[in-house]
């Protein structure tokens, strides 16, 4: 039986990313279809949502978004599906490494963003657990993840730096993602190129030209993905910000309670 989850003795980074995966675990109800993220705040759900469903004797089917997700998952005694047996899921709940006022997210800073993305857009609702320092006015200090097949790997590397060059950014550096002397390899044994653009000033249209390149396979923005972002801080309390209507997000998310008691 897993350990209960405490929040005690957490640095104010991880009590952000608990408050925040704590938060977004109470959207879950019994019979749910549900993706779950990959990453250090998607970590924390996982381990949440089990003791949710431990707590409650909920019966949900998750579907993880990389091997690691599985792992721990299992772990938790979450009962696991693929997405071809699911089909449709009612909620992903799943970390972002940026995210602006529009919802717009740059994810796959942990190398998931494929499987990520086709989880979280065959899903009718996707909430983003964050801490307040992946909150940006414009997308694009955080390196793009952009990943590509193995075959010709150099040469849709050189298409992608050209493509760069007629797109609304401010840099067009990429490096090939490493892992100690190797290539980095994603759960479906691709690479993945990270694009050190700084700034995205239409990331619609720059998300649009790289899937147009042969050998990439997908990139790390997600556009209009993403309906709930629950913001986590230090002290334990939680800001939404949804795209509708953000005072109905607040009201949503919040349900009037804010610092979590065992904080
Ligand atoms: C995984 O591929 C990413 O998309 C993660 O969701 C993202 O990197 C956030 O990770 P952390 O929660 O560890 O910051």
């Amino acid at each position: 039986m897993p350990d209960t989850v405490s929040s005690r003795g957490l640095s104010p980074i991880d009590t952000a990313k608990y408050a925040a995966a704590r938060r977004a675990v109470e959207f879950v109800q019994n019979g749910m279809k549900v993706g779950l993220g990959t990453g250090s705040t998607a970590d924390w759900m996982v381990r949440l949502l089990g003791q949710k469903v431990r707590q409650d004797n909920l019966h949900i089917l998750c579907v993880p978004t990389s091997k690691r997700t599985a792992d721990l998952a299992h772990a938790q005694g979450l009962a696991l599906t693929t997405l071809d047996e699911a089909q449709w899921l009612d909620l992903t709940i799943d970390g972002a490494d940026e995210f602006d006022a529009e919802l717009n997210l740059i994810k796959g800073g942990g190398g998931a963003l494929l499987h990520e993305k086709i989880v979280a857009t065959a899903s009718d609702q996707m909430i983003v657990i964050s801490d307040v320092s992946k909150q940006v006015d414009t997308l694009g200090a955080f390196p793009l993840p952009v990943e590509v097949i193995p075959f010709g790997l150099q040469s849709t590397r050189a298409l992608i730096e050209e493509t760069l060059v007629s797109m609304d950014v401010a840099g067009r550096k990429t490096t090939l993602r490493r892992n100690g002397d190797a290539l980095f390899k994603t759960d479906e044994g691709n690479h993945i190129i990270d694009l050190h653009v700084q700034r995205i000033g239409h990331a619609r249209q720059l998300a649009l030209a790289l899937n147009q390149l042969p050998g990439v396979v997908e990139n790390g923005l997600f556009i209009d993905t993403c309906d709930l972002v629950l913001i986590g801080h230090g002290d334990g309390h939680v800001d939404a910000q949804g795209i509708h209507d953000p005072a109905a997000a607040e009201d949503m998310a919040l349900g009037g309670k804010n610092i979590f008691t065992d904080l």
